[in-house]
């Protein structure tokens, strides 16, 4: 089929697209953004070599030596496009109060008159890459399509790697099939004869918009992550929890994990951490010595999309076909099974380049015992152990990240791109607080483990901009991710908590954890990473009846002798202190949690200030 545009640039849409509405829309932004050139991707592996052939001719990537890394690449960023940008990021439904007051919001029309100079001529000197993706398998019912169109082949590439992408979603969406269209601009148009002057072009100005009411995607001036690839935050998540308020599902910003115990009984646990605390690296434990057997599976490390089912139970798919993960701090110590999975096949965004042609960031010394002599850092600057000891220069940058296939993964759970997807035994919650927050409580039920998550605080990272180590309240680890007002998805979690306990089934145990206490001496206490196998061990034991545990002001606490201690050191004292709860500390930690639901007010469930009560009640009689 074929349409042309006033510019003179023709559409030439390939014989299998055969969408009228899909070829009228792309007409029309070739026709607003202007761009030379429009390209059809297919998803095939010749094309994905071809664009990454093209991207290290432009010089945005360098190939990575094949010997030690082969088929990757190296892609470094400008300084100023390193992270999601929170404070640029819109929810534009009709009416402000369904926005809430954790988004960022502007009328519609507004909106669209705002981005419609910025859009116009955008691709001017560029290609527009049309690329269909399918968020989970293929014609899944659970899963949702849609198209980006994109001015970067860097978003093209990690797409491929990212989601289900080509041609074959052309037949899921066929004639006059949904999709959710999301367009994309790195917003550096180039006039005739002029050349890109850096390997990153992008925009000062940034704008990542979303239409919840016609599901609608627009992002201006960044080429980086979530603010690019927009099948994952934008649509995943932003978009699909809109969808999920409004058909009565969840998408969540969960890793999913399958854990399975020597008599061969397996559970699935879904975990919202916040941006980076820690989701890849759980989602891919390996259990420590002390527990032979036992077998820890991916099923996702990031999304979770989350459908009840007519029985009561919780079925979750990955949407996802790849992992977008933070480097810095990954080393075979911490995550070997994330180490084996970038062997090959990666594309690796603001790392530091070795003279040897390959990859490295900060915590692989941990495995070779010893720092680098010399590096190109994220930035193309020399590094050596001296200048980064002078200077704090980081060799990576701390949200550094790396592109990779599923696939690649050696855990990779068996059933991980099951339509069906796999019954939920389990959430977790757990922030990043250095004091506070007990290892690991359980839920006394549904509401309290909704009071849990919706209260839930982490001091800031990297992956967000802003202070740094400062306590933000980021309830189910959405708050950057939420399409809707935040108040109503308490209420839509509590709704699906009564509708599951009505149907009679066993509701899955809510829990919240924190790896990140630290001691007086700003160490943390817990060993972390695999050893917190022995916690997910405890709830499994609670699951089955097996673990008493004891009743603390915030849930059920294990006793210190519930937990499988065979290999590693941790004393009843060391325990106490990642444990304590402390009745002046929580008496605060309450009162911070009225100043959170002050802010929430208007559509706040009053489930919530029951819960708090209770727990106010049962702190001071602790
Ligand atoms: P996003 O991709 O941003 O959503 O992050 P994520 O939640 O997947 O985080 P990831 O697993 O990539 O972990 C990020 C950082 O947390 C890394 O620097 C890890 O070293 C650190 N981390 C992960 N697990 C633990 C843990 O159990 N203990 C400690 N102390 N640090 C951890
Ligand atoms: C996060 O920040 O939670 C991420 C990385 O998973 S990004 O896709 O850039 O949002
Ligand atoms: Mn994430």
């Amino acid at each position: 089929m074929n349409a042309s545009v006033n510019t003179g640039v023709a559409i030439q849409a390939p014989d299998y697209v055969k969408n009228p509405k899909l070829i009228a829309w792309v007409a029309d932004m070739a026709a607003l953004c202007k761009p030379d050139r429009i390209y059809w991707c297919d998803g095939s592996q010749e094309e994905y070599d071809r664009l990454c052939q093209q991207l290290v001719d432009a010089g945005t990537f360098k190939k990575l030596n094949p010997a030690k890394r082969p088929g990757s690449y190296l892609a470094w960023s400008d300084p100023s496009d390193v992270a999601r940008v929170e404070d640029r990021t819109y929810i534009c439904s009709a009416n402000k109060d369904d926005a809430g007051p954790t988004n960022n919001w502007m009328e519609p029309a507004q909106m669209r008159s705002t981005l419609q100079p910025l859009f116009d001529g955008c691709m001017k000197g560029r290609t527009m890459y049309v690329v269909p993706f399918s968020m989970g398998p293929l014609g899944s019912p659970i899963a949702h399509v849609g198209i980006e169109l994109s001015d970067s082949a860097y978003v093209a590439v990690n797409m491929k790697i990212m989601t289900r992408m080509g041609k074959a979603v052309y037949d899921v969406i066929g004639t006059d099939g949904e999709f959710v269209p999301c367009v994309h601009t790195i917003g550096a148009p180039l006039q005739p004869g002029e050349k890109d002057t850096t390997s990153w072009p992008c925009n000062k100005t940034k704008y990542i918009v979303h239409y919840p009411e016609t599901r609608e995607i627009w992002s201006y001036g960044s080429g980086y992550g979530g603010n690019a690839l927009l099948g994952k935050k934008c649509f995943a998540l932003r978009i699909a929890s809109t969808m999920g308020k409004d058909q009565g599902w969840l998408a969540e910003h969960m890793l999913i994990l399958g854990v399975q115990n020597p008599e061969g009984r397996k559970y699935h646990v879904a975990a919202a951490f916040p941006s980076a605390c820690g989701k890849t690296n759980f989602s891919m434990l390996v259990p420590p010595t002390g527990f032979d057997g036992w077998k820890v599976t991916t099923i996702g490390d990031d999304i979770a999309w989350i459908k009840p089912q007519a029985d009561g139970s919780l079925r979750a798919i990955n949407p996802e076909a790849g992992y977008f993960g933070v480097a810095p701090g990954t080393n075979y110590h911490t995550n070997p099974n994330c180490m084996a999975s970038l062997d090959k096949d990666v594309i690796f965004t603001n790392v530091a380049l070795t003279d040897d042609g390959d990859v490295w960031w900060e915590g692989m010394e941990k495995d070779t015992g010893k720092l680098p002599d010399h590096l190109i850092d994220w930035q193309g600057k020399d590094w050596t152990p001296q200048i980064a000891k002078e200077t704090g220069a980081k060799a990576a940058h701390p949200n550094a990240r790396f592109t990779v296939a599923a696939t690649n993964n050696p855990a990779l759970d068996e059933a991980w791109d099951d339509p069906k997807g796999v019954k939920i035994d389990a959430f977790i919650f757990g922030g990043r607080r250095s004091t506070t927050v007990p290892l690991v409580t359980e839920a006394r039920n549904w509401n309290e483990g909704v009071y849990m998550a919706a209260t839930m605080g982490s001091e800031t990272t990297a992956a967000a901009f802003g202070a740094q180590g400062v306590v933000r309240r980021d309830p189910f680890a959405m708050l950057p991710f939420m399409g809707y007002n935040m108040s109503d998805y308490f209420g839509h979690w509590l709704n699906l908590g009564k509708k599951l306990q009505a149907s009679g089934a066993t509701l899955p145990k809510i829990y919240t954890t924190n790896w990140f206490r630290k001691d007086e001496a700003g160490k943390f206490v817990w060993p972390g990473y695999g050893e917190n196998m022995r916690v997910l061990k405890w709830m499994l034991d609670r699951l089955e009846g097996k673990a008493q545990g004891e009743q603390t002001a915030f849930g059920v606490a294990p006793q210190y002798a519930e937990i499988n201690w065979t290999g590693l050191q941790f004393s009843a004292d060391q325990f106490k202190t990642v444990t304590n709860i402390d009745t002046k500390i929580w008496t605060e930690e309450l009162a911070s949690h009225q100043e959170h639901f002050d802010k929430l007010a208007q559509r706040l469930p009053q489930e919530l200030l029951d819960i708090k009560a209770d727990l106010e009640k049962r702190l001071v009689e602790a």
